[in-house]
Formats: C-alpha cells, structure tokens, sequence
C-alpha cells in the first residue's frame, strides 16, 4: 500500500539539536535545553603530534588506501574482495531527499510499503481491536505499544514463513494519543502499558513475501512498566538498588524509555533503558543531576499515581537507580524471566550491539546518547557455547552477567593528514568482578557508571547512539547524532573525533579493533562520514567525490548480508530541511563513502530500527512519532491509515498518526 492521501504540512519551530519542542520535551525532558550532565573537568581530548607521524604511518595509509579500493595496513578488507560492501545486496535507485514537511513514506521505485503492525494492533490473546475513543490501561497493555524504536525480525523457520518482530517502545506523546476529555489516571496507566516492548509472531505463504503479524500467538508478549525484571551481575542487590518495595535490591517493576538495542548470537534480544530520568521528581543531587534528575522532570505526574516516581520519597530514593541498563529478553520463552545486567553499567543506553572474538568471550559496544558522553565496551568473563541445547542456552543467558566494562578515549594524530582519525584505547573501569576506579567500589561504578567514567578521562563525544560491529568486515561503526552545543561558550571545543563546532549534522565513527581482536585493548578510528548537505564545507563522505544523498543526524546503523552499512536518521528535518531517511553507505572500494537515500519517512517521524533482509528483498523500520508537533484535534500526520477527518476507516483504523512498523519490498 502506498498512499496518496497525503498532504504537505507547514514547517514547524524545531528546536535545540534539530528536534522538534514536542520530541524534546516527551522523550528526553527538554535535555537539550536543560544544562549538560557532564560537567566533569575530564580533558579528555587531545591532540599528540608528536604521535602524529606514527599515526599516519598507519591509519592516514589505512584510510588513504581504502579510500582508493586498496588493502589495508590494518590487515586484509573482506569487503574490498569481490563484490562485497559495493551495495550489492538490493538494488535500487536513491530517491530524491523529501521535503521536511510531506506527510507519506517514500521508496524507491519498484519498491512498495506496507504496514506490519501498527500502535495499538491487538497482540495478546483477548486484546481487543484499537479503538482510539475508548482506549484504558487494560487494553493497552495487550496492544502494541506507542513509539517503536528497535525493532528486529529474526526468521525462526527454515523455509523462511515463520519470524519474530521484537520492537522497543520508547516513549508517549500524550498529545497526539489521547482525546483531551480522557481521565487523566486513566491517560497515565496507558502510557505505563504503552512503554516497553513487543514480541509477535509473524507468518508469511513463503520467501520474498509480506509478512502479516499473528494476533494472540504463543509467543506474543507485551513488556510494560508492570513487567518484572530480575537484576543480576556485581551490583544485584546492593543497598543503591534497594527500595520500600524491593528491600533486596532484585526485583525491578518494568523497564523504560527502551530505544535502540542489538540481537544476540544466542537468540535474545537486548534493549537500551535511555532517557529515564523525565520520569521522576527527585532532589538533584550532584550523583542524581549527572543522570539529569532533578526537581524539574516529570512532567507525566506518573507519581500522582504510584508513589515510586517520586525519588525524593526516602522509600523511593534509589528508584531512579532500578533504570538506565540494558535488559535482555528471550523472545522465545514466553514464560522468562527479563533480566537488567548491572555488569553493563548504568547510563542512558541508546542500546548495545554483541560481536563474538576470536577466543569466544562476547564483546558488547554500547553509547550513551547525550551531548558530550562516552562509548562503552563489555567484555564477557565466559565464551559463547555454540549450539541450541538446553545446556548452551543456560550457559549463554549468563554471558552477560559477568565481564569487564571499559570506557573509550580516543586520541587524534592531528589534521595535518587530512583526515579525521587516529589511534584509541578502552579504558577499564572494571576487571575480573572489581572496580578498576581508585576510591569507588564496583557497585558504584556500575550504579553511577557516568561519574566513574569521568574519573578516567575517557572522550566526550557528540551524542553517540548505536554503536555496532559489522561482523562482514570486523570495524565498528559509531553513529553520533549531533551537538549543537559544541564550542559554545564553557563548553568542550572540537576535537578531531568530533570537529565541528555547533555540530547540528552529527557524524560517523569506524573503528579498527588492534589486530582485528574485539577485546584488545588499542584500536584505530577515523571519521566515516562527517554528515550533512555535501554543498556544505566540511561534511566529508569517505573520501568519496561522487554524488551523495545529503544525510544529517545519523542515529540506528544496520548492516545487509554484504556487510553494507546502512543509516537511519532523527533530525534531518530540522539540520538540512528533509523529512528523516534511510540511507546505503558503501564502506570499501572505490565507492567507499557513497551515501544512496533509500526511503523517506512522513513530516515528524524518526526513521528507526532499521533491518536489512536484501537477500529476500525487503527492508523494514520502525516509523516512530510521525506528526509529532500535531494533537489529537488537529493531526499533522494521518500516517499509516489515511482517515481523513469526516471519513470512517476500517474497523481498528485510526484518524491520526500511530507508530507502525512496515515492510518496504520489492514490487
Ligand atoms: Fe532514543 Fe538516543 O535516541
Ligand atoms: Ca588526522
Ligand atoms: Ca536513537
């Protein structure tokens, strides 16, 4: 289906880091307009020139040589070979970049679009159909959720008919979802049950098809903020996650602003708490105000309802602390039990993507989405067991539980070379179960994982959100969004792994673990793509000169079966003028940094989760807060439904934006 019922919409105010005043305010609490949490004095950066000739010995020839198609230093390019990581994966012609305001997805031509499953689509069994004048916290919370933003379909057949959607719902937008007469309690158990997660089953007649979702299937499950989580790892336990109404520290109720997140090689899926702090009253405490609580959050007043929302409560002041990990859940055991790792540290997870090494232990990379944050890597104490016996599985559900957590500082070799890059190095905040933090204990470290990190001085980057391995050519690929704060004054000027000031377009980070080793130590980096119109001065695509799609705000990276990158973005509208976007970028070749628009998403959404099957054809997203500055009476989107006002839909149909997640195929 592809609509013409559209319309274009005036552009609205966008605001700090190119979102709009309404994302801002629902998703992080205003973070953007609020002071930035680190205000360590962490020198993080800086320029060694005397390393400087050394580094171009090495990374300047490595990115030199890749930028012409030629073999690396840094050991063989997989991808340079044969016709791998050229975008040989799907064909297809860019589109043309959207105008910010068109209210309709847009795909290459020969391609379709469909919905797959839509905000409010009944998932558990007995849900009933959506109907958005008569919504209650019940039915949600057997509905899909609002706001979808990681979202994977893992194939669970041989034949390629049966799969698993697993989708994050981040965040509400009260606004937009409720009739203003709703009763304000009732408004309030909604979004509890509209938060969380989704699993669904999906069915299909045979390969290179659509899939259709199964309602009330075996394995459908909803996570919401009543949904127990059990904490495990070194901080389980311990007295800062103990409340009235969990005295021992190991039992969390829910889990919250869920955003990106990465699929295990053992099947589960992991999800990445965020923005949690919007949620709650609390004192702002030096500890609490690096996480950004404070007395001014809470704009839901989700404590006039459950008092645990309000952490100035003595009973509820750790509260706060029982979110910001990564959970991990199985999506095919309906009946276990979720799990936060506290091994992983406590900041605010965009989400966590897993490569194995070569000596089986698990690597985890993770970022922490806000201005001036760090990168993360985890390391499992155990290997991975191959295999699906029941043992195996055991064994790989605790991989996580125990590691070592380090935190990257990244070091430039100058811009002489003309080239952003250099060398890096993990820095280790934890070892073998103890705290590598002169002073702090390791349940402090992983409770306030941001003020331990500050202590090591590891770099400020600029908003680093998915951070993932491509496990084709063995790099890892940092997408930061932005920082529009960068430079200003009092704040950190740029740095060569973040080198412009005011970075409203945001950039692309590759790292070359040393050795190809996921768990060494070292690693080099350069600067993918340093994003934005390519008119502009500045941006640079890989060093390819060729035409490019413009592309701002990078946020979700995927990768196809070639080990092609593929980048989704937040924020294009309010950067360069265009509605956000999926984009092909080429990594190797002659090619390498060549940047193909492959879909548009309608005026106010966020192109999210984005998931490469290019040998069956298909790429899905998760379109999240379409028409976002819009309210119930006056829509902005109609997006995916297309009532328009006076028209009746089909039964569950909605007039006005939902969250949907679609599956773009070839015609
Ligand atoms: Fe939820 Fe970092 O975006
Ligand atoms: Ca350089
Ligand atoms: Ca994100």
């Amino acid at each position: 289906m592809t609509s013409t019922r559209t319309r274009e919409l005036p552009m609205l105010g966008l605001t700090h880091g190119n979102r709009s005043p309404v994302t801002c305010r629902l998703r992080c609490g205003d973070a953007c307009a609020k002071p930035v949490p680190n205000t360590s004095e962490n020198q993080h950066f800086r320029d060694i020139a005397s390393k400087a000739l050394s580094r171009r010995a090495l990374f300047g020839a490595a990115a030199v040589g890749l930028a012409a198609g030629l073999p690396s230093v840094l050991g063989a390019d997989p991808l340079a070979s044969a016709d791998g990581g050229r975008g040989a994966g799907l064909r297809f012609e860019p589109i043309t970049p959207v105008t910010g305001t068109l209210d309709d997805m847009t795909v290459p031509r020969g391609y379709a679009w469909q919905p797959i499953i839509r905000w409010g689509d009944p998932v558990l069994r007995g849900a009933p159909e959506f109907d958005g004048s008569a919504q209650t916290g019940a039915a949600q919370a057997g509905q899909f959720g609002y706001n979808c933003d990681y979202l994977n379909i893992i194939v669970t057949n041989g034949r390629g008919t049966e799969a698993l959607l697993v989708a994050n719902h981040e965040y509400t937008n009260e606004e937009l979802m409720f009739p203003p007469d709703l009763d304000p309690a009732e408004a309030i158990r909604i979004a509890w049950a509209a938060h969380g997660m989704s699993v669904v089953e999906l069915e299909r007649r045979r390969k290179r098809t659509r899939w259709t979702y199964r309602r009330g299937a075996r394995l459908n499950r909803r996570f919401t903020l009543e949904t127990p989580f059990s904490f495990d790892g070194p901080a389980a336990g311990c007295d800062l996650l103990t409340t009235d109404e969990d005295p021992t520290g190991t039992t969390a109720r829910g889990t919250l602003n869920n955003c990106s997140g990465g699929t295990t090689p053992w099947g589960t899926v992991l999800s990445g708490e965020e923005n949690f702090n919007q949620y709650f009253l609390a004192e702002g405490t030096p500890r609490e105000a690096r996480y950004g609580l404070g007395p001014d959050g809470d704009d839901r007043n989700w404590r006039s309802l459950d008092p645990r929302w309000n952490a100035t409560d003595p009973g509820y002041a750790n509260e706060p602390n029982r979110f910001g990990w990564i959970v991990e859940i199985d999506p095919h055991d309906p009946n276990s039990t979720p799990v936060k790792h506290t091994a992983m540290g406590r900041f605010k997870h965009e989400g966590a993507n897993v490569a194995v090494a070569r000596d089986g232990r698990v690597v985890a990379y993770m970022g922490d989405d806000e201005r001036f944050e760090y990168v993360y890597r985890f390391v499992s104490r155990h290997a991975y067991r191959k295999g699906n016996s029941a043992a195996a599985r055991r064994h790989n559900l605790r991989l996580l539980s125990e590691g070592d957590l380090s935190v990257a500082r990244f070091t430039g070799d100058g811009a002489q070379d003309g080239i952003s890059d250099g060398t890096g190095e993990w820095i280790p905040l934890t070892r073998n179960g103890r705290s590598m933090v002169p002073g702090w204990s390791i349940e402090e470290v992983l409770v306030y994982t941001r003020l331990a990190a500050d202590r090591v001085q590891p770099t400020k980057m600029d908003r680093p959100e998915d951070v993932e391995p491509n496990l084709v050519n063995g790099r890892v690929y940092v997408a930061c969004t932005n920082n529009i704060d960068r430079g200003k004054p009092g704040k950190e000027a740029a740095t060569e792994p973040n080198p412009r000031n005011a970075n409203k377009d945001g950039h692309v980070v590759e790292i070359a673990p040393s050795r190809g080793d996921h768990t060494a130590r070292s690693f080099d980096w350069n600067l993918l793509l340093i994003c934005g119109d390519p008119a502009t001065a500045g941006t640079y695509f890989g060093g390819y000169t060729g035409p490019v799609s413009p592309i701002a705000c990078p946020d979700n990276v995927a990768f196809d079966s070639t080990g092609t990158l593929w980048v989704s973005t937040d924020g294009q509208a309010g950067s360069i003028g265009y509605n956000d976007a999926l984009h092909r970028v080429t990594l190797s070749g002659r090619e390498r940094g060549k940047v193909e628009q492959f879909l548009s998403v309608p005026v106010g959404a966020e192109t999210c989760g984005p998931v490469i099957h290019d040998k069956d054809g298909s790429v899905f997203v998760a379109v999240q807060h379409p028409g976002e500055n819009g309210t119930w009476a006056e829509p902005l989107s109609y997006f995916p439904d297309y009532v328009m006002p006076g028209e009746r839909g089909r039964r569950g149909d909605f007039s006005g934006p939902r969250p949907t997640v679609i599956q773009v195929t070839r015609h």
